[in-house]
């Protein structure tokens, strides 16, 4: 179900809507956005607070009389170019030349070529394309040439590129507390990207999480601001080098971004994007600690976060910006913006911003919005309402970068140090680092003497996690979300259960892998890997911490321990999660957190070569409902706190715990899987409504509606799906047990998607809606879409959910995640309906008639 969207030739005639012109918001795009936001609290801050620091980049004469000669010599277009980076799945190499764009960036989801993910090759082709363009096809040749930078999200190893060695995400790493290990890792990232000409990584990501709910948990090393602190100059001088050496922010080096300031990982309830309702102290003490030793190791850009604080967005936060990082900071880098985060300034669209330059940001992250921000900015800049100085300035911090960084007279990407020299992507001593980082993160929670696994065992190895590297690697990884990758994709890598077969071989031990647990002779021992599927950002929000256990581990687990078989469970999760049933019916319990492409660690550390050393970065609840939960709290009472971790050497079991998770299920926030395996998501329920009378989908089986039947059927596997049978008119509708918010989910190009299979025939119209109550509803026609599937045949309609919007649904206040309304006569088996991220696909909203664009191989 993992197919690549058909590309309808129906789409042709379609008017191009949504990715770049989204007609609806044209109108409100070409609005200005001068008007300046009122000032609320948090605008009353005070710099003086805040640690007072020198930028500790000596100025140079020579850099300053190229900027200052550069800036003299630079058009205004190229000076707005300059201030605007757009993503290179929707920009060409020879565009970016036209509007003398300073940047392009890669999305989780865009590669060369237009592909999700791509080899080091294309990359490196890609990277001489945009360079070669932006140098040559100038479109003014009096203005100087400024060669254009690259930033990509190398956020756990240059994960976007096939082949490259993927690192433990930062949760791990904050787990090995080993800054010198630290500084490997951004070594290493550095020179795989230089492989690929790539120049700039949007990392370390510096955030505090406090709240576990949000799902870039493990994107941060801590909730503790000490530890990430601890990291944030030896990453940053890893990556880029030290100031004053000669291969600072190059040769072996790139450029670093700490992200996001500030205030990301403090939002209330772990909302991605939300707000920080916290004070000014807690801001710079909890939430900025990373930033003051990063921009002492000479960090040379920062990325402005999405989020707000107290109510106002930070892209828009001159006080922030401005008076804080670059006053009383010092930061003498370039402030880049978040992917179309202007957009959310009040007063703003994704097409202009003023007042986010104003505020103090120097690039414009404009992925797809890069042309209409392009225009605006520049009649912007021509009326005044960006002043010319503030202009200046933004580029001549950018311009500085690239001086220092040898950008400007580096040539070619591929001829640059270490690129092309691909035997570097994955060469076995990084993997070997990654290896030893993987070792260093595990954290031994209990150990009933179930481990070390001994010579001579019969180990058995289930769990959906143990082979799966995708898996293991989690989000930010080949794709934005991690998902959709295969096996092959992760060449030279090793899986959870690789290590552990070739581990057994060399001790003369047996190793046995069974993903179900089943066997025929009974074993001495059985790992099961299991724990979280891969999300990225806000797609791995989660409503409370109970780890949502839908390939049921504990059933496996619970069968071996009827059976007398040790239990050793492997656990991998982006956070802490409430495990308790899971821990209890473990010998032994490893948090693995997202190890990355060298699952052999793990076995190094099992068959007890070396000991655990790993210890909690963050708090484990002892109820799903625990959070926030974090050290120093008053009555801090976790299940585990911060820094605990067994080992052999230390030994230590945990008592039987309650097993009762504090949720209340009937009660329960509704999330993004409205519907799978044949049952309704958490907080939703699945009826059939016809002639005014709603039932449950569950007592459908029995007691059909006049002109509705259901049954369940198989789909991909055993009894996962529905069948209705619609006769006449009827509707089976999806319905939250609270009204649902998905206004993030509509602006950050999410899908709704329906795993399904269609019979014979398909009636004129099917109607599929999110409902907002009374005379409120985006309603859809699917019938195209359906029609334009092989009846019989599994498949996924996925529809952008801004869609919905477009044609009148409210997103702040859903009644109903999805309705499918039909007159009859119609069989569909339906497996799963649930939001899913965009794939970087074309996908269109129908501007009139409706559109069979959505349907899936
Ligand atoms: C994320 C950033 C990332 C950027 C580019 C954003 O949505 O918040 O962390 O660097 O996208 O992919
Ligand atoms: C991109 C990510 C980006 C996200 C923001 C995705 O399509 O691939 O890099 O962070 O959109 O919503």
């Amino acid at each position: 179900m993992r197919g690549r969207f058909v590309r309808s030739s129906l789409l042709a005639g379609v008017v191009a809507f949504g990715v770049v012109g989204c007609a609806p918001y044209a109108g409100q795009e070409l609005e200005s956005a001068s008007t300046l936001a009122p000032s609320s609290a948090s605008e009353r801050i005070n710099p003086s607070i805040w640690p007072d620091l020198n930028d500790p980049v000596p100025t140079d004469p020579a850099v300053e009389a190229r900027v200052a000669q550069l800036l003299a010599a630079m058009s205004l277009e190229q000076k707005v170019g300059q201030i605007i980076q757009a993503d290179i799945g929707s920009i060409t190499p020879e565009e970016a030349a036209t509007y003398h764009l300073g940047s392009v960036l890669n999305g989780g989801n865009s590669a060369p070529g237009g592909k999700p993910f791509a080899t080091g090759p294309e990359w490196l082709a890609a990277a001489d394309a945009f360079y070669r363009a932006s140098t040559q096809n100038r479109s003014d040749p009096d203005t100087p040439i400024i060669p254009i930078i690259w930033g990509s999200d190398a956020v756990h190893g240059h994960n976007n590129v096939i082949g490259a060695t993927i690192f433990p995400h930062n949760i791990g790493l904050g787990a090995m507390r080993d800054p010198a290990l630290m500084r490997r890792i951004g070594e290493i990232t550095a020179i795989e990207m230089r492989v690929t000409g790539l120049d700039w990584t949007f990392a370390p990501t510096l955030a505090v999480p406090r709240d576990d709910r949000w799902g870039r948990t493990y994107e941060g090393f801590s909730e503790d601001p000490d530890l990430v602190a601890s990291y944030a100059a030896p990453l940053v001088e890893g990556l880029q080098g030290e100031i004053g050496d000669p291969d600072w922010l190059r040769g072996d080096h790139i450029v670093a971004t700490a992200k996001h300031f500030v205030g990301d990982g403090g939002t209330d309830a772990g909302r991605d994007q939300g707000d920080a309702t916290v004070s000014e102290e807690n801001l710079r003490d909890v939430q900025a600690a990373g930033y003051v030793p990063a921009i002492e190791a000479g960090v040379q850009s920062i990325m402005v976060s999405f989020s707000s604080w107290n109510g106002k967005k930070i892209t828009g936060h001159r006080p922030l910006l401005t008076d804080v990082l670059k006053g009383r900071m010092d930061f003498g880098g370039f402030l880049v913006g978040d992917w179309n985060a202007h957009g959310q300034v009040e007063g703003c669209t994704n097409t202009s911003c003023a007042d986010a330059v104003d505020a103090g940001l120097d690039m414009f992250m404009a992925p797809d919005s890069w042309r209409g921000l392009y225009d605006t900015t520049l009649g912007q800049a021509r009326s005044g309402v960006i002043s010319q100085d503030r202009l200046d300035d933004a580029v001549a911090r950018i311009l500085r970068v690239k001086l220092r960084s040898g950008l400007m007279d580096a040539g070619l990407p591929s001829q640059r140090a270490n690129a092309g020299r691909f035997e570097l992507l994955g060469a076995p001593e990084h993997r070997a680092v990654a290896r030893e980082a993987v070792r260093r993160s595990l954290v031994l929670l209990k150990n009933d003497g179930a481990l070390p696994l001994r010579q001579g065992q019969t180990i058995l190895v289930a769990g959906d996690g143990a082979d799966d590297i995708g898996k293991q690697s989690g989000g930010w990884t080949l794709t934005w979300q991690g998902t959709d990758t295969t096996r092959s994709d992760f060449p030279g890598a090793t899986s959870i259960w690789d290590g552990l077969r070739e581990a057994a071989a060399e001790r003369g031990a047996e190793a046995v892998l069974s993903a179900d647990g089943s066997y025929t002779d009974r074993p001495d021992v059985a790992v099961v890997v299991f724990g979280e599927d891969p999300y990225a950002e806000f797609q791995g929000d989660v409503p409370d911490l109970a780890f949502r256990d839908e390939n049921d581990a504990l059933g496996i687990l619970r069968r071996f321990q009827e059976a007398g078989v040790p239990t050793v469970s492997i656990f991998l999760s982006g956070r802490p999660l409430w495990v308790n049933p899971h821990l209890n019916a473990s010998d032994a319990f490893v948090a693995a957190w997202l190890p990355g492409s060298e699952g052999d660690g793990v076995a190094d550390v099992l068959f007890g070569d070396t000991d655990f050393t790993g210890t909690l970065s963050y708090s484990w609840p002892r109820s799903a409902l625990q959070t926030p939960l974090n050290i120093g709290d008053p009555g801090y009472d976790p299940l585990f706190p911060l820094g605990y971790g067994l080992s052999y050497a230390s030994g230590g079991t945990v008592p039987e715990l309650p097993e009762d998770s504090g949720i209340d299920t009937a009660n329960e926030a509704p999330g993004t899987q409205v519907f799978a395996r044949g049952e309704p998501g958490a907080g939703y329920r699945l009826v059939g409504e016809a002639a005014g009378r709603t039932i449950p989908v569950a007592q459908l089986a029995e007691t059909s509606l006049d002109t509705l039947s259901a049954r369940r059927v198989d789909l991909g596997a055993q009894e996962d799906a529905w069948r209705f049978t619609w006769s006449g008119p009827a509707a089976v509708s999806a319905v939250p047990n609270q009204p649902l918010d998905w206004t993030r989910e509509s602006n950050g190009d999410f899908l709704l998607a329906l795993d399904l299979r269609r019979g014979d025939s398909v009636p004129d119209t099917v109607t599929l809606s999110l409902g907002c109550g009374e005379d409120c509803a985006g309603r859809l026609d699917i019938a195209p879409a359906l029609s334009a599937l092989v009846p019989d045949t599994e498949a996924t309609i996925a529809i952008p959910l801004r869609c919905f919007v477009v044609a009148g649904a409210d997103a702040a206040r859903l009644t109903t995640a999805a309705s499918i309304e039909a007159t009859g006569p119609l069989v569909l088996d339906i497996g799963r309906i649930a939001l899913v991220s965009d794939d970087g696909a074309d996908r269109t909203c129908p501007t009139g008639p409706a559109t069979a664009a959505w349907s899936q191989e």
